[in-house]
């Protein structure tokens, strides 16, 4: 099986992505044919600091290698080092109604949080279509919020296969419902455009005052409470095996449980577990050319698996004449 996914360069990592998304990538490498790429053309819909987003590419790379993304055993690379993606999304455009685009939630949510509504933006879907159709992905581990935008990619290769005979392999998300919305600080969902997350990569003070920030409710220590509708718990159990979580789930129930200890407890194993990561992407950073040279060997990996897929679509299209 072929799995991709792509992330933005854009900001820190948090929680989230980690969890919704990296981590399953990461474990795919062993047992499947992984492609997982930087989608820097995705982060200028947001994004216009030049300096900003070659920074953020380069950290992003550092991020995965860091998490334990193997060059080696997957392809990794940057998306704009693949035009490709460009022609393809063009020709793509050309199958999309535009009430298929109209109806995207992420673009509304996107224009009602007050980013400009350019046409990069209400495009963002089809050059994600790109993405997926131009490797033949199976399958595609992404968060919740990205479901519609994999309908989309499906439905624009169902209509061209539908016009030029079985090109495109349709894709099938991968969403992990365990964790499909990891909630943020304040219980919405966790994002960096709503300032409510836990960064991966930060320092201790940083890290501590993110997670005291959690908001909870108002029940006294000696009260039992409810695991299910606490944000600090909802965290935590992403770092607990099953049984470790049932027995945070009954200290919560048995009452006399300070969220303040909780708190500190998350702060501790969150530290604990990123410790060695954040010490792999020091590494990593303090040597770019290295990182530089993995994405390019990557690019050109991903440029000869896209190459036949580009042929068969420049003749059925008529570009190839
Ligand atoms: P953000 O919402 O912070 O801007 P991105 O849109 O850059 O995050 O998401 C990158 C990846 O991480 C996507 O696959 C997305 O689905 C996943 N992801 C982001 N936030 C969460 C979350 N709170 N829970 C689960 N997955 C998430
Ligand atoms: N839109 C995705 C996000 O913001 C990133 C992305 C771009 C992607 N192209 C993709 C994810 C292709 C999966 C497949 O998270």
């Amino acid at each position: 099986m072929r799995v991709l996914s792509g992330i933005q360069p854009s900001g820190s990592l948090h929680l989230g992505n980690y969890f919704g998304m990296m981590k399953k990538m990461i474990e795919y490498q062993e047992n499947e044919e992984l492609f997982c790429f930087i989608a820097n053309y995705h982060a200028q819909t947001s994004l216009s600091d030049g300096k900003a987003l070659a920074r953020g590419t380069m950290e992003a790379a550092a991020n995965f290698l860091a998490l334990g993304l193997d060059p080696e055993k997957s392809t990794f690379w940057v998306q704009s080092d693949l035009p490709e993606v460009q022609e393809l999304s063009w020709i793509l455009s050309n199958f999309t109604p535009m009430g298929l685009l109209e109806r995207c939630h992420s673009y509304k949510d996107k224009v009602a949080q007050g980013i400009k509504p350019n046409h990069g933006l209400f495009a963002y879907p089809v050059l994600m279509a790109a993405d997926i159709l131009l490797f033949q992905s199976d399958i595609v581990p992404v968060g919740k919020d990205q479901k519609q935008h994999l309908e989309v990619a499906r439905d624009i290769a169902l209509k061209i296969n539908n016009e030029y005979g079985e090109i495109f392999t349709i894709p099938e998300p991968d969403i992990d419902e365990s964790v499909a919305t990891v909630p943020g600080l304040d219980g919405r969902k966790m994002s960096k455009s709503y300032g409510n997350s836990i960064d991966l990569f930060l320092e201790e003070k940083a890290l501590r005052k993110q997670v005291m920030r959690i908001v909870t409710d108002p029940t006294p220590v000696e009260e039992p409470k409810d695991p299910d509708k606490c944000n600090i718990f909802q965290i935590y159990r992403l770092f607990l095996d099953k049984e470790q979580e049932d027995a945070l789930r009954r200290r919560y129930l048995a009452g006399g449980l300070s969220y303040g200890v909780v708190k500190q407890e998350l702060f501790e194993t969150i530290r604990e577990f990123f410790a060695p990561f954040a010490k792999r992407r020091e590494d990593l950073l303090s040597d770019q050319e290295k990182i530089r040279t993995i994405l390019a060997n990557g690019a050109e990996k991903a440029r000869h698996s896209a190459a036949k897929i580009m042929r068969r679509i420049r003749k059925k299209t008529g570009l190839a004449y």
